[in-house]
């Protein structure tokens, strides 16, 4: 009987251990990095009082789309691209890639991902697997909100002079080519590394090929490279070029959660024999 209960509680826990959700996003409001020349954001009350035993809130708020952990729709930059709500929701989901590439970064801040990193990540976990959201870990996470530290410059106003990694279009040519993506993205600002002026890598990903980009992304240190599935969690916007998004992974449980609920059925039934 206690062994059948330490095997029921082990299994009981992997169960909700395994069901645990990331959140890939940062926390929307005033500090939100925004790309500079876009509007500043704004949160008002709209009304807040009281109503019988409880009290009733609501606040507006107004924002540029391409702010904070956000997408990009492939209109963003392709005159013929699909607008936000023309997107269909396939395109927003995928099995999780999480490729780190945070060493590299820190040794160069013009970084710039390259066929060899996805050729050394698929030699250590396999293939981009069909569909997949593939995350690049630039370990700029801890930068935020900080904009300075973000963009790595003292003009924040002034592109010409940010710095961070990215994906070099070779690279990025490379993967679009050779598997089947739904999304691509990562904790900076952009795909394309801060001294691009061209933003090759967003023309190549959005225009050439339909590929939604995700930025700013949150949270990647507690992402595993495979095993989870991303949902972009994205306004249906009218006409949008792209929305701040919820971002979030599950880990692809529900394989074991019925290994362990047939586990746990094989388990009752052989104790309930035993009674019997
Ligand atoms: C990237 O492609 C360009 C041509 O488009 C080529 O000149 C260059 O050598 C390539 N770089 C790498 C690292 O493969
Ligand atoms: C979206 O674009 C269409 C076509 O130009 C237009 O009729 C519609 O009013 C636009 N919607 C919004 C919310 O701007």
């Amino acid at each position: 009987m206690r062994a059948f209960c330490a095997i029921l509680s082990t299994c009981l826990c992997l169960c909700l251990a395994e069901d645990e959700i990331i959140d890939l996003t940062h926390t929307f409001g005033k500090r939100t990095i925004y790309w500079p020349g876009n509007p500043p954001f704004n949160f008002s009350n709209v009304f807040r009082s009281p109503f019988g035993v409880a009290s009733v809130e609501a606040n507006a708020f107004e924002t540029a789309e391409h702010s904070g952990t956000h997408m990009d729709a492939p209109r963003h930059f392709c005159p013929e691209g699909k607008r936000m709500h023309e997107l269909v929701m396939d395109r927003l989901s995928g099995p999780g890639v999480v490729i780190d590439v945070r060493k590299q970064s820190e040794d160069n801040l013009d970084f710039q991902v390259t066929e060899q990193t996805f050729r050394d990540w698929e030699e250590e976990h396999g293939t981009i697997p069909d569909g997949a959201i593939v995350l690049f870990n630039f370990g700029w996470d801890k930068f935020w909100p900080n904009r300075k530290q973000v963009f790595n410059t003292e003009d924040v106003m002034n592109p010409s002079t940010f710095h961070y990694p990215g994906l070099s279009p070779n690279g990025t040519k490379w993967l679009t080519s050779n598997r089947k993506v739904h999304a691509v993205g990562g904790d900076t600002p952009s795909p394309d590394y801060g001294q691009s002026s061209l933003f090759e890598t967003h023309v190549i990903l959005l225009c050439d090929n339909g590929i939604v980009i995700l930025e700013n992304v949150a949270n990647l240190n507690s992402m595993p490279a495979t095993g989870t599935k991303v949902y972009i969690g994205a306004l249906k916007l009218e006409n949008g070029s792209g929305t701040p998004v919820r971002l979030f992974a599950v880990p692809m449980s529900s394989a074991s959660v019925t290994r362990c609920s047939m586990l746990l059925l094989a388990l009752t039934l052989l104790f309930a024999e035993r009674l019997y």
